[in-house]
């Protein structure tokens, strides 16, 4: 699913760089993050490969250090009272476009773990999909495996369009709604809720896993 790392080339011969910029450029030379060719930088490998390339994960702080995040984490005491933090409180639109770098590595480890390649046809659940990538990554691995997302439509609209990037759309069915509510379809022969539970208390575990189990699919979570 990741892309190539893109060989960085010598960009054109600038227009003359400001004294300013040209400090700056020559000190991150000397700090081996640019390199130098006359009066032309480039980015090192190293440099390229963690910010223009598809393993930048800095995109990540979108989400982590947004308001909606951060204002969460202040109100720390009231969840350690409560014993759960609010699922509905995070901007979910935001954690699917910018952690997606982040979930992909783990997804396709995952997914390989799980042994998928030599299932078969598999009908596949991933519970608050999110951007998409645990069950992406068993697509990708399992060409005949078929992957129902649940998730909120504005979600859904994310995992979808990795999906057609992953050349995996037909394969990649969606259920708009809520985990406790939608008609979830079924039965799966997996059922994924990645970084799910924990936003959930014991009762809604409880409940969610009971109806999961019952319907008789087989069932993963981590
Ligand atoms: C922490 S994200 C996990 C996304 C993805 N599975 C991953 O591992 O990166 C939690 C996801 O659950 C979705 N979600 C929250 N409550 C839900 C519910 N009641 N039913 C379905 N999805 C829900 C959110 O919209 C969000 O996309």
């Amino acid at each position: 699913m990741r892309g190539p790392i893109p060989f960085e080339p010598w960009p054109p011969t600038p227009a003359p760089l400001s004294a300013a910029c040209v400090a700056l450029c020559d000190y991150l030379v000397v700090q081996g993050h640019l390199l130098k060719q006359g009066a032309r930088y480039r980015l090192t490998f190293n440099a390229g490969l963690y910010l223009a390339s598809p393993a930048y994960l800095g995109c990540a702080v979108k989400f982590l250090a947004s308001d909606a995040t951060v204002s969460a984490f202040c109100r720390l005491r009231q969840v350690v009272e409560r014993g759960v933090a609010s699922i509905q409180e995070l901007d979910w639109v935001e954690y699917a476009r910018s952690m997606a770098p982040l979930a992909q590595p783990v997804a396709e480890f995952a997914a390989a773990a799980l042994e998928v390649d030599s299932a078969g046809p598999i009908q596949v659940l991933d519970i608050g999909a999110g951007h998409g990538f645990h069950g992406l990554a068993i697509a990708a691995q399992n060409s005949s495996a078929h992957i129902f997302a649940l998730d909120a439509p504005r979600v859904l609209e994310i995992a979808i369009e990795n999906a057609r990037q992953s050349g995996v759309a037909e394969r990649y069915h969606l259920i708009h709604g809520d985990a406790f509510e939608a008609g979830l379809g079924g039965p799966y022969d997996l059922a994924l809720a990645a970084n799910f539970a924990h936003h959930l208390d014991d009762a809604a575990n409880v409940r969610l896993w009971c109806f999961i189990l019952a319907k008789g699919h087989q069932s993963v979570y981590f």
